[in-house]
Parts: structure tokens; sequence; C-alpha cells
């Protein structure tokens, strides 16, 4: 069973004795290293699909871990049992993980650990609009880089900075994809024609060049 860096750096965020909901399951990879580790006391592997729900049963079935995951077949949180605290979304995009905030109370919850494929910026803004603060994120590097947001209820003042940048990553990693991204938008900058966008361009470029120094 090889399980992703990305999957592995989410389960490291679950806190010790949670019951996990794990939106959009597919292998139950996420909830198996959380029960063998000792983080979920229990699991509901949740997914829309019966294809990637099947898969889910396999891994439990092949690990013995009837006993702690259960699998759920269930569009989003519409048939998540009450008793989860923490819920688990990732690997989707942000319209999709967006939807499935939108449409059920979130206060079960004590704890949404989020991840999105691709930029993080209008998640961060989303949470924030919606009664919750960031406490925590972690960026990874495999294939592409990703940023996983620990997300509780309550509230916290965000600047534009911040929505951009997050509050709490910093190190290698950080460095590196801002790296990568201006080098994107520099690309981007010499092909462009546009005033309105350059201009939006030339700033985003100078706020980088002043959180990371590069
Ligand atoms: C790309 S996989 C991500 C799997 C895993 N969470 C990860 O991070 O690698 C997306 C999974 O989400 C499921 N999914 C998509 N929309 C969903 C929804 N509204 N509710 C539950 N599961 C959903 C899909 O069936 C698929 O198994």
């Amino acid at each position: 069973m090889r399980i992703s860096k990305r999957i592995r750096e989410i389960e490291k965020l679950i806190p010790q004795n949670s019951i996990v909901a794990d939106i959009g399951c597919d292998h139950a990879y996420l909830c198996t290293l959380a029960v063998l580790h000792g983080k979920a006391v229990k699991c509901y592997a949740c997914d829309i699909a019966q294809g990637p729900l099947e898969n889910a049963k396999r891994t439990i079935r092949e690990m013995n871990l009837e006993d702690r995951i259960f699998p759920v077949l269930s569009d989003g949180l519409e048939h998540v049992p009450a008793d989860a605290n923490v819920c688990v979304i990732s690997g989707m995009g942000f319209d999709t993980l967006k939807k499935i905030l939108e449409k059920h109370d979130l206060d079960q919850f004590e704890m949404l650990i989020l991840q999105i494929n691709g930029d993080v910026y209008d998640l961060r803004k989303w949470i924030i609009a919606h009664d919750m603060k960031i406490t925590d994120e972690r960026i990874i590097h495999e294939g592409h880089y990703y940023t996983i947001l620990v997300c509780q209820h309550g509230h916290d003042h965000y600047t534009e900075e911040d929505y951009i940048f997050g509050k709490y990553l910093q190190g290698d990693t950080f460095q590196d994809y801002w790296k990568f991204r201006k080098q994107k938008i520099q690309e981007i900058l010499q092909m462009l024609h546009d005033s309105k966008q350059t201009d939006e361009l030339t700033h985003l470029l100078k706020m980088i060049q002043r959180k990371t120094g590069a």
C-alpha cells in the first residue's frame, strides 16, 4: 500500500482520539493511517461514488479494520454520523469543496482539515468569511505543491497579504513554491498586453519579493 506524502502529511494533523469523517475517501488510506497510528478511535470513510467506496471496503477488509473504519455512501456531509468531530476533505477542487461545506451545518466538527488542488487564496477567503479561523497550515511538494489548512470555529482578521501567503507557512518548501509562482508570473507578464492585469501581476510580484526576499 503506497500512501502519498500528501495523505501522510494530512494524517499528521489529526488530533489524538478523533472520530474522523473523510469525505471523498477513495481507497480509505487516510482513515487507515489515522487508525493504525492511534490518531482516530473511529473513522467514517465517505464517498459519493460506489467505485471508490468499494476500494475503501477492500482496504478496510485487507487491513482487518472493520471494527474501526466504516464506509459511508454520502454526497458530501449528507450521511456523516453525528459523532464525527474531525472532517477531512482533500484532493478536490475548490468549487466541489465549497459546495460540500455550504450544504450542511459544520457545528459538529471541532476541526476541519482541508486540502484543495490549486491555489488556496479563495479557500482562505471562504474560511475567514464563514465564522472559522485557520489554526495551522502545511505546504508540501509531491509533483505539485499542496497546501493543507487546519480550520476551527472562530474568527480572525486577514489582510490581503495573509490571504495570499497564509499566516503559518515558512521554510524551504514555502520559498520554493513562491519562487516557482514568481517564474510563472514573469512568463505571463512577458506575454501580456492588458495593462490592468499587468499592474495586478506586477503588484503581486512586489508582494512576493517583500514576503520571501526573493
Ligand atoms: C481525487 S479523489 C481524492 C481522494 C482522497 N481524498 C485524496 O485526497 O487523495 C476525490 C474523491 O472524492 C469523491 N467525491 C467527489 N465529490 C464528492 C462529494 N460531493 N461527496 C463525497 N465524495 C465526493 C470522488 O468520488 C473521489 O473518490
